[in-house]
């Protein structure tokens, strides 16, 4: 390019601040979230960040390779520690195996890095803890992969509640059935293992959830929950197996060590009362991550599945009417960055695209980002008390 059109390039952009970038763990997640980085330019132009690939690290050495070949990492190691010592990395993603994220988080705060860790950071309440309590010391930016906060439709109801435009919110329904368990013959890969994921469901679909809940209703103060494994054996998994992945019937089998299903009614601090259930194994919903927030001058409805729609009911204007369809559109958040117009869809890799981009420029402009590790540890208050309630069988109130 010559100088003229460099200078014309830069003209009337905000200065744009190169950030290194780590990933450890390169799997679905790790894959997403590169992708993500690798297309911010061609989709955000006053972004204040050019974010560079520079170390990638995973124990399969396949990844390893197409973490160089394809997407461009400078460098990758089976050695997490190469990765988050690399001093061209000033951030680092994980999206390792839940029972990993803590050290990882600890040992990447303790080099002074910004950290965005995938949910639910760390498999148990007590990890999330000790992950927010790391980041809070070495006084870190912190983010985590609470995807779905972006959807543009999500933002827009939580600016239908907070303005007070569906009165005040009296009920709530949260949930998240997901297939992926569903089938005998899925494999048992470390989403099903105590020992790897942490708890099951609780930690990977209730915390999505009743993160959810968090932004749009506030905090929850009581609930009482139970829990229910189904399918207790699946077929040993190969290395790098996914959730998805099925097994054969004659497959040697092991035991599954955590929760398929969870449910709980509660209370939050506004007065509201809400219900919650989530399972990796009902045969129906493929991925119904769905709320219904309902008020006493309307409601609103989202669903995964229908991710760019939202269901509007106000009953100020024609309350025979029912539900109106709210369509995806360029008008709200960053919808606008993918696709123009009105009804063009967006989908689950372009939430991920949203939170990468929020996430490096909080980064670049040295602030916290929000959800960051205290809203990781929110949801860890709610999974303890929910943990003590199926064990007690009675109501459990959320502790800090
Ligand atoms: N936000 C979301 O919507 C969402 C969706 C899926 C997964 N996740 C989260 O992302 C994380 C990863 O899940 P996934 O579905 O990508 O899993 P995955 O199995 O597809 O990938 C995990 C990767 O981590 C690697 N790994 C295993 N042990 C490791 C270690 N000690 N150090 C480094 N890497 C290691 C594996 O080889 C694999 O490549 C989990 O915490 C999960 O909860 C979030």
């Amino acid at each position: 390019m010559s100088a003229t059109a460099t200078a014309r390039v830069s003209a009337g952009r905000p200065a744009r601040r190169r950030i290194g970038v780590g990933v450890v763990g390169f799997g679905w997640l790790g894959q997403a979230h590169t992708r993500s980085l690798l297309r911010i330019p061609t989709l955000f132009e006053n972004r204040v960040f050019d974010a560079e690939l520079i170390a990638c690290s995973d124990p399969l050495p396949a990844r390893l390779d197409q973490a160089t070949d394809s997407f461009g990492f400078k460098r990758a190691s089976a050695a997490w520690e190469s990765v988050i010592n690399d001093p061209a990395v000033e951030v680092i993603y994980i999206a390792a195996p839940n029972m990993v994220h803590v050290p990882l988080v600890e040992a990447a705060a303790q080099a002074g890095k910004a950290v965005f860790c995938e949910k639910p950071v760390g498999g148990t309440p007590e990890q999330i803890a000790r992950a927010a309590n790391a980041a809070r010391t070495a006084g870190v930016i912190s983010g985590v992969g609470y995807n779905y906060r972006w959807a543009p439709l999500v933002r827009y109801a939580r600016e239908l509640i907070a303005s007070g435009e569906l009165g005040e919110i009296t009920n709530y329904r949260g949930r998240f059935f997901s297939m992926y368990g569903a089938d005998p013959l899925g494999l048992n890969s470390w989403r099903f293992q105590l020992d790897q994921a942490g708890y099951g469901v609780t930690s990977d679909l209730m915390s999505h959830a009743v993160d959810l809940a968090h932004m749009l209703l506030g905090p929850i103060t009581r609930v009482s929950g139970t829990l229910e494994t189904y399918i207790r054996e699946r077929p040993v998994p190969g290395d790098g197996a996914g959730h998805y992945g099925r097994g054969r019937p004659e497959d040697p089998r092991t035991p599954v060590t955590n929760e398929d299903y969870a449910a709980m009614l509660c209370t939050f601090a506004s007065g509201a009362r809400g219900t919650f259930e989530v399972s990796r194994t009902m045969i129906g919903p493929e991925s119904e991550h769905a709320f219904d927030a309902y008020g006493t001058r309307g409601a609103v409805a989202w669903n995964f599945e229908r991710l760019n729609e939202l269901r509007l009911y106000r009953a100020t204007e024609d309350p025979g009417s029912g539900y109106t369809r709210v369509l995806g559109g360029e008008r709200f958040g960053h919808h606008g960055a993918f696709v123009p117009g009105s009804g063009n869809t967006i989908g689950f890799e372009d939430l991920v695209t949203i939170e990468d981009y929020e996430f490096c420029t909080a980064v670049a402009e040295g602030r916290p980002f929000e959800p960051g590790f205290e809203q990781a540890l929110a949801w860890a208050a709610v999974q303890a008390a929910l943990l003590r309630s199926a064990q007690s069988g009675g109501w459990e109130e959320v502790r800090a």
